[in-house]
């Protein structure tokens, strides 16, 4: 396929040096407006374009796909996570589908690392606590957290930006543990002194902290669900930046409320924008707004690797950050 006829339609305002660099290889629709495209107007778009550029916004699934016709041949996925988009419907039609792996992995594990600090060191709650004018001077007994150093992470998911999590969590003292479908290279378990838990149930069980970070496949829908939340010690807490429906939100939240478990820091939640209430109610949950990735030069580094994976597919090569369908079954 030639890269001169072919059309990229933006489904989202990207960064500018994004677009601009898009506009310089493809002939490029931008899309002006700051919010997800309509269903009508990303079918359209997507019956008009040989590349679809997309962001998780947006979700692209059987019904979509079976209006689009035979024009769409790539669809380039701005992010890592693929849950938003029906790989195998996409396949049968002979559509391609890439994300942009790892250049986010560093910021998110940062973000990640400052939320597994923030529960237990209750950084929120001084923040509001001073802000409240609560604060009447220092006081031996008051704002009490718990300590982070000494305490087991549990990693479910120690992919990219698991290891990134985990090298940070390191030196800050917490011993690694994860459950993975399989161990990890050796040599990277090894490093990061990680223990290898075949049973998630039985990790759960014993870790302080658990930090969600496997993507969100049919596999993993509620994999946190309310009988695996309940193995978990009253002294736990439960980080996640990967994908709201992994977890059974409101079984997390009523156990917080009741007091079988510490607390909770998410990133990302079942039906975003919308907060389940319950968890906006709970007492000692840190809310943040889907912002892991949300730094100028992971946005940037996205953009470039979603123009990579259009521009070697352009070039008839197959782009280096494809989804194998195979590998999510
Ligand atoms: C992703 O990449 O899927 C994040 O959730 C958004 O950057």
């Amino acid at each position: 396929m030639s890269d001169e006829r072919l059309k990229v339609i933006l489904t989202r305002k990207l960064p500018e040096e994004v677009e601009a660099r898009l506009a310089e290889l493809f002939e490029v629709v931008p899309y002006t407006y700051d919010r997800p495209m309509t269903r009508e107007e990303l079918t359209a778009a997507a019956q008009n374009c040989d590349v679809l550029a997309l962001t998780l916004a947006n979700k692209v699934d059987e019904e979509l796909l079976s209006k689009v016709g035979t024009r769409l041949k790539l669809i380039a996925n701005f992010g890592a996570g693929i849950d938003h988009i029906d790989i195998q419907a996409a396949a049968r039609r002979d559509i391609t589908v890439t994300n942009t792996p790892s250049v986010l992995a560093e910021d998110a594990a940062d973000m990640a690392m400052a939320l597994i600090l923030a529960v237990p060191r209750r950084l929120v709650e001084g923040v509001k606590a001073l802000k409240e004018g609560s604060f009447t001077g220092w006081s031996p007994t008051w704002m009490l957290g718990r300590r982070v150093r000494g305490k087991k992470l549990g990693i479910i998911g120690l992919g990219r930006v698991g290891q990134a999590i985990a090298h940070r969590a390191k030196a800050f003292g917490l011993s690694i543990h994860y459950h993975n479908r399989h161990p990890i290279n050796p040599h990277i378990e090894n490093e990061l002194e990680a223990t290898y838990w075949e049973s998630l149930d039985q990790m759960l069980a014993r870790v302080d902290i658990v930090s969600v970070n496997c993507p969100q496949t049919p596999a993993t829908y509620h994999l946190l669900s309310a009988r695996r939340l309940q193995l978990l010690r009253p002294e736990a807490y439960v980080v996640n930046i990967s994908r709201g429906d992994i977890i059974d939100e409101g079984a997390l939240a009523d156990l917080i409320a009741e007091g079988k478990l510490a607390g909770a820091a998410l990133d990302v939640f079942s039906r975003e924008p919308a907060i389940n209430p319950k968890l906006l109610n709970a007492p000692n949950v840190v809310l943040l707004p889907h912002m892991a990735s949300a730094t100028v030069e992971s946005r940037i580094d996205m953009g470039e690797r979603m123009l990579i994976n259009i521009k070697m597919f352009a070039d008839g090569h197959k782009p280096p950050d494809r989804i194998i369908p195979e590998v999510l079954d």
